[in-house]
């Protein structure tokens, strides 16, 4: 069976991907920060193992890549996210939060998903997946405010198409995702869309990418979305 790689996999967006291909008989290399007590992804059947990442910890990241260096990844996915300070404005701004959000959201993916390509590359599917946001589409989204997390996710989808072009010759498919405005704890319990159908539709999705999709911006049901 194939392999997936999932950070923030303990709860949320995370916890579901590692659910649902964990179900479908997938190997899961499901990451977290705190192992130790990694709550309901302990509870998870199927053939997964937990290893504790914080993404920002690039030490870690590389004795990970060492530690699973045989190891071909079919599927990685840069799901571990942060939204930062909410509400914030040009006279109430802080810029050390706003620092810490583009180290998670957009330095980590990268560290990772250079790191990790060489697994990757070495695997049949080829693809890295990373979890963005509409919030960071200048075509889909012309509403104001939200700039610390917005201008996050607009670096990792500028840095992500980037990156598939610098992979092509590897045959590696890098891809953008919005999950949906998801019920989670960063979604909070007024979004549209449960965990179940968000990750339903990028597995859907996730399967269904050829190399002509790599550079791609999709919504977690398949659709493209403007950059
Ligand atoms: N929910 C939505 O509506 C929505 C919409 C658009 C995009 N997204 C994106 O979807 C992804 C998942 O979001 P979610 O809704 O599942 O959020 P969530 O419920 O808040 O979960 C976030 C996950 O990221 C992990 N994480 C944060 N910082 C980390 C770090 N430094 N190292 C390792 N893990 C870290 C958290 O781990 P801890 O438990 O250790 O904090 C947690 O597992 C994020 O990239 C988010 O920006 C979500």
């Amino acid at each position: 069976m194939p392999t997936i790689f999932i950070t923030g996999a303990n709860r949320g967006i995370g916890l579901e991907f590692t659910r649902q291909y964990g179900a479908n008989g997938w190997k899961v290399i499901a990451t977290c920060r705190n192992p130790i007590q990694p709550g309901e992804l302990a509870s998870l059947s199927g053939d997964i193992e937990v290893h504790g990442l914080d993404v920002t910890n690039h030490a870690q990241v590389d004795k990970l890549a060492t530690d699973l260096n045989p190891v071909p990844i079919d599927v990685f996915v840069n799901n571990a996210g942060i939204y930062g300070p909410r509400g914030m404005t040009a006279e109430r701004m802080d810029y050390t939060a706003w620092e810490e959000v583009f180290r998670v959201n957009t330095m980590a993916p990268f560290k990772l998903a250079t790191t990790f390509s060489k697994h990757v590359a070495r695997s049949e599917q080829k693809k890295l997946v990373n979890i963005s946001s509409i919030m960071a589409s200048n075509g889909a989204s012309a509403n104001g405010g939200e700039h610390i997390y917005r201008s996050s996710k607009a670096a990792l989808n500028r840095v992500m198409r980037s990156f598939a072009c610098d992979v092509i010759d590897r045959e590696i498919i890098v891809s953008v995702f919005h999950p949906g405005w998801v019920k989670t704890d960063m979604g909070g319990t007024s979004a549209d869309i449960d965990v179940m159908t968000s990750v339903a539709g990028m597995r859907d999705t996730i399967a269904g990418l050829v190399p002509s999709d790599s550079g791609k911006f999709f919504n977690y049901d398949g659709s493209s979305l403007l950059w």
